[in-house]
């Protein structure tokens, strides 16, 4: 794992032209704990939409270009709480996830302070899709 030097963390918080107001806790424990996978603005690991030489792919962006505001908020909270692998497993789908599970790492409420703050980064269409895509999400769909 990469390690990041307390200076070079503060560099990268304070050049983060991401908005701050919401969920502020979210985005240091993002920068903590997602962005050396995840990119230091959200943008995904280089290449992410190739598996690497483990036949594993890299982290995709969560940012706008990525595909984490196809999800509803049930789906991502597991995603980061169970690990890739747990809830692909559940789905039947046969993929080797290399997304950790942070559920021994984070709390519940530190995990939703950071997916609170990854959607304040999206423009407000994919907002509001995501929002519909979590409304059908608690009705079961
Ligand atoms: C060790 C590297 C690593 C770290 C650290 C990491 N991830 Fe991931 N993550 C991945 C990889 C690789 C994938 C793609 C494989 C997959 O989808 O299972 C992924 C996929 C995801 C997905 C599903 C894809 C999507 O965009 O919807 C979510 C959600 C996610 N990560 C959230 C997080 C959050 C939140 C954190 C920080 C708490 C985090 N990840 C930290 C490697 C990492």
């Amino acid at each position: 794992m990469l390690r990041i030097s307390r200076s070079a963390l503060l560099l990268m918080l304070v050049a983060t032209p991401l908005a701050g107001e919401v969920a502020p806790g979210g985005r240091a424990l993002y920068a903590r704990h997602c962005a050396t996978c995840h990119g230091a603005q959200l943008e995904g690991a280089p290449d992410w939409q190739r598996p690497g030489a483990d036949g594993r792919f890299p982290a995709p962006p969560h940012d706008e270009t990525g595909h984490t505001w196809h999800h509803g908020d049930a789906f991502l909270f597991d995603y980061t709480k169970r690990g890739g692998q747990a809830v692909l497993d559940d789905l039947g789908v046969d993929f080797d996830s290399a997304m950790p599970a942070f559920g021994e790492i984070l709390s519940d409420a530190e995990i939703r302070a950071i997916l609170a703050f990854i959607r304040s980064t999206w423009p407000p269409e994919a907002q509001d899709f995501q929002a519909a895509r979590t409304e059908q999400e608690r009705q079961g769909n």
